[in-house]
């Protein structure tokens, strides 16, 4: 009997908050994330009911009180006090009595990992998976989160889905990319801190879909795109929908496998295009963490090979 009450407590709580709908973080903030240590302070949004004041609260090694955010337009964001590397804390946004949490949250550094084929290539398929994966155990401090494959044609403020939840090795790494996960692994090795990694790639796709309008006009490649609005090869699909929704999270740097799809597409503007785009992606960080993101974040990319 007890039990049956309490499963249905539950289950009426739940709808409750599902209903209200009115207070939650921003889909790529979540359970088991990490966010950008300091000296750089991490920023968080989410959503809420207009006008209401939101309460941040960061509870682990160290308490914070952050002070309030008021949702604005339907979203609120707060900049985090500096936060050494370690963890896991509990982030909770709170509205009177309603609250959203983040738990198991650890502050370390936040790379991107971004390009087509090369960086979507996945762990399952390297030499010695098996051992891989294994060894991944090891290292709970590197956390993985993947964007799910969308393109948009204006501007999106969240993602529009997202392909790996943030998750602790070695559950859901068979799936991420293969390269993303070496370089963070290599870090943790070398850094002794926890490491995010987000993982926004689209295999067989060009240097235009990941710009923006304003990177492709500095090299004269705004014009008419050259496909059906449908494709991801589209200029700045991707852009839109992959990498603009993250401006606003701080990451530490950014790394780039890429540009194969360009040796047939635009091969002479390549020269222009690609730092046209890790300018335009500098700037756009810098901004949308309202500074937090470094204006010249170390961006690391493997250079294909010449082919004419
Ligand atoms: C975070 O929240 C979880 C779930 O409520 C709780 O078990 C845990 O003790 C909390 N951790 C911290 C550091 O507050
Ligand atoms: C945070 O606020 C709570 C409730 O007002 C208070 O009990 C606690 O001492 C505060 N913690 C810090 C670190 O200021
Ligand atoms: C809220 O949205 C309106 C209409 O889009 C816009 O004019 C205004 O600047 C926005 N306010 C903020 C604080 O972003
Ligand atoms: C929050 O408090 C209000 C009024 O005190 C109450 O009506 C509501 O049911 C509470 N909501 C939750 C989720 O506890
Ligand atoms: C795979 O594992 C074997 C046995 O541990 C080792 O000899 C070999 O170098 C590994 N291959 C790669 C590519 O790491
Ligand atoms: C890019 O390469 C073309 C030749 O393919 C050359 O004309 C142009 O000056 C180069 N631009 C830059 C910025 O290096
Ligand atoms: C995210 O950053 C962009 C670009 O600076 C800004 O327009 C947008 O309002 C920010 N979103 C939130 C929720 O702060």
């Amino acid at each position: 009997m007890a039990i049956t009450l309490c499963v249905v407590f539950i289950l009426v709580a739940a709808s409750i908050h599902d209903c209200d709908g009115v207070l939650r973080f921003a889909s790529y903030y979540k359970d088991h994330m990490v966010l950008q240590k300091s000296p750089e302070r991490a920023v968080v949004w989410g959503y809420g009911s207009e006008g209401a004041q939101v309460t941040f609260t960061l509870s682990g090694q160290k308490q914070q009180n952050i002070s309030q955010a008021t949702v604005t337009n339907g979203t609120w964001r707060v900049t985090l006090d500096p936060v050494e590397a370690g963890g896991p804390y509990n982030v909770t946004a709170a509205v009177q009595n309603i609250t959203a949490v983040l738990t198991d949250v650890l502050f370390g550094d936040v790379w991107l990992c971004g390009g087509q084929s090369n960086m979507l290539f996945k762990v399952s398929g390297i030499f010695n998976t098996s051992e891989e994966l294994k060894r991944a155990a090891h290292y709970p401090h590197v956390r993985t989160f993947m964007a799910s494959l969308k393109k948009s044609e204006t501007e999106q403020t969240d993602l529009i889905g997202v392909q790996i939840p943030w998750s602790v090795q070695p559950a859901n790494l068979a799936g991420f990319s293969a390269v993303c996960w070496l370089f963070g692994r290599n870090l943790f090795d070398k850094l002794q801190y926890p490491i995010g990694l987000v993982e926004s790639g689209w295999g067989n796709t060009p240097i235009e879909a990941w710009s923006s309008a304003r990177a492709l006009q500095q090299c004269g490649l705004e014009s008419k795109s050259r496909k059906h609005y449908r494709s991801p090869q589209e200029n700045s699909v991707l852009w839109n929908a992959m990498i603009h929704p993250l401006l606003n999270m701080t990451i530490k740097g950014a790394i780039w496998y890429q540009g194969e799809a360009n040796y047939i597409y635009h091969q002479k503007k390549y020269n222009c295009s690609f730092p046209a785009m890790i300018d335009d992606w500098r700037m756009a960080f810098h901004q949308g963490s309202g500074g937090q993101t470094a204006p010249d974040f170390p961006f690391g990319f493997v250079q294909v090979c010449y082919f004419e």
